[in-house]
């Protein structure tokens, strides 16, 4: 017998839509059920079909309300939740007048553990149920994160940020070889539970060369491993890195030099590159990670995402928080459509749902676990209300049909749009505005 039901407007991608209107890329049930067994979906259909397969379960019924994956964010510093919003500089005086300061405050285990459970609750709130963190350079970071996941059965992507220069001797000098220090916590968290990790060197501007060659060699030590940096943000980022690396003709040949490229990197930003690195990352099937709130608001740049898709590029959609300004995947995919629209491109609702949730566990090379409501992937759910708020519900009396409301609920919704979200099948929020007394 399944351990629940959550019932109401159920929606999945079976694959990348090939634009507006494109019916066949999802599955969509207008009063559907998702049965839960084990923290698992055991079935997915029409409310009429399976009522007779709940015995007693408990139903979540939501009348009117979208059901789908939970959203997956493939880029964001746990650290920065102090960071968010911090005024007037780009990218390289952002990091030194704020970001590196704060993240020496992660050297605190308790500081790291409270700020865990703050950012947690957080992606919760916003639907998001698995993200790809940066850590701090300290192993406490990512130790809480880590811990204060696998409590909540929730499944993260993490690692320690690795430097040894052109940053505060504080956080330059951990006490331990960073490298040596990510090996120790890739045996102790990798493949623990629903936890993964990604080995983190910070950008090539903040690691020597022999600190980026043996990151590529830990990364051939285990297998699963991710790996996840910065590439291409800014002008001044990338002047920097040609002077460091003067023996490079390219930054992503600094990457690729190191062993640090292949289909389970990820690269953030990938702004500014020429059409060799273009075709390095194709051909290496490395992920190019798009953050548009992130490059808007530190001025960073528009990413070509027509480009990058045109040479076969992977793509996956982040919200690069606390460069980011928003922890909800629906405002970054707003503004993912706002940055796309300034280069004459579009992004369809079906193409902005779709990488939100099955696109960007496609990225990760998740697909058979999270991402979609396939049975047998885990019950990360989250629930959607396009009414949630006055000029939402104003909105939608004109709305023309499932298309329509997707692009209402990523125009306009955020945090305020998510009504529940399931990890593992378990309730993770307080129901809002006293809608269906989710069973705990
Ligand atoms: N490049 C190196 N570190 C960072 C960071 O923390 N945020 C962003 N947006 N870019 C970076
Ligand atoms: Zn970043």
């Amino acid at each position: 017998m399944a351990d629940r039901a959550i019932r109401g407007r159920v929606l999945t991608f079976r694959r990348a839509p090939a634009g507006a209107g494109d019916a066949g890329s999802y599955a969509f049930l207008p009063d559907g059920i998702v049965l839960v067994k084990d923290g698992r979906v055991e079935a997915v259909g029409p409310t009429a079909s399976l009522l007779p397969r709940l015995g007693g379960a408990p139903v979540d019924h939501f009348p009117d309300k979208l059901i789908l994956p939970g959203f997956i964010d493939t880029h964001i510093h746990f650290p920065q939740t102090q960071v968010i919003a911090s005024y007037g500089a780009q990218l390289l005086e952002w990091l030194e007048k704020y970001t590196f300061v704060e993240e020496q405050k992660y050297a605190d285990a308790g500081h790291a553990a409270r700020n865990a459970e703050f950012f947690l609750d957080e992606l919760a709130r916003c639907g998001t149920t698995t993200a790809c963190c940066y850590g701090s350079v300290h192993a406490t970071s990512v130790e809480a994160l880590f811990a204060a996941a696998e409590k909540r059965g929730a499944s993260m992507i993490a690692g320690t940020a690795i430097m040894d220069r052109n940053g505060p001797q504080a956080l330059l000098d951990v006490g331990k070889d960073s490298v040596a220090a990510s090996r120790d916590l890739i045996k102790r968290w990798h493949g623990k539970g629903r936890q993964r990790y990604a080995v983190t060197p910070r950008f090539a501007i903040t690691s020597t060369e022999a600190q980026l060659a043996a990151c590529g060699a830990l990364l051939h030590e285990f297998s699963g491993v991710y790996m996840q940096t910065h590439l291409a943000e800014n002008p001044e980022e990338i002047a920097t890195t040609r002077r460091l690396f003067p023996n490079d003709p390219s930054y992503t040949s600094v990457y690729a030099r190191a062993g640090l490229l292949g289909p389970r990197a990820l690269l953030g930003h990938c702004i500014h590159l020429d059409d060799s690195e273009v075709a390095l990352l194709r051909d290496t099937q490395s992920v190019a990670v798009f953050c548009p709130t992130s490059n808007l608001f530190i001025g960073s740049g528009l990413f070509d995402h027509a480009r990058l898709a045109a040479n076969g590029v992977r793509i996956a959609l982040a919200t690069d928080v606390g460069g980011g300004t928003s922890y909800s995947m629906l405002q970054t995919a707003a503004e993912a459509y706002k940055a796309m629209q300034l280069q004459g491109q579009t992004l369809s609702a079906l193409a902005a749902f779709d990488l939100m949730t099955r696109g960007n566990s496609a990225a990760l090379g998740l697909e058979a676990e999270i991402g979609t409501l396939a049975p047998g992937a885990y019950a990360d759910i989250v629930v959607l209300d396009a009414r949630a708020t006055p000029a939402m519900a104003h909105r939608m009396e004109t709305a023309r049909g499932l298309e329509d409301e997707l692009f209402v609920l990523m125009t306009l919704g955020d945090d305020r749009a998510v009504m529940q979200t399931y990890i593992k099948g378990k309730a993770a929020l307080i129901p809002r505005r006293g809608l269906p007394p989710a069973t705990p």
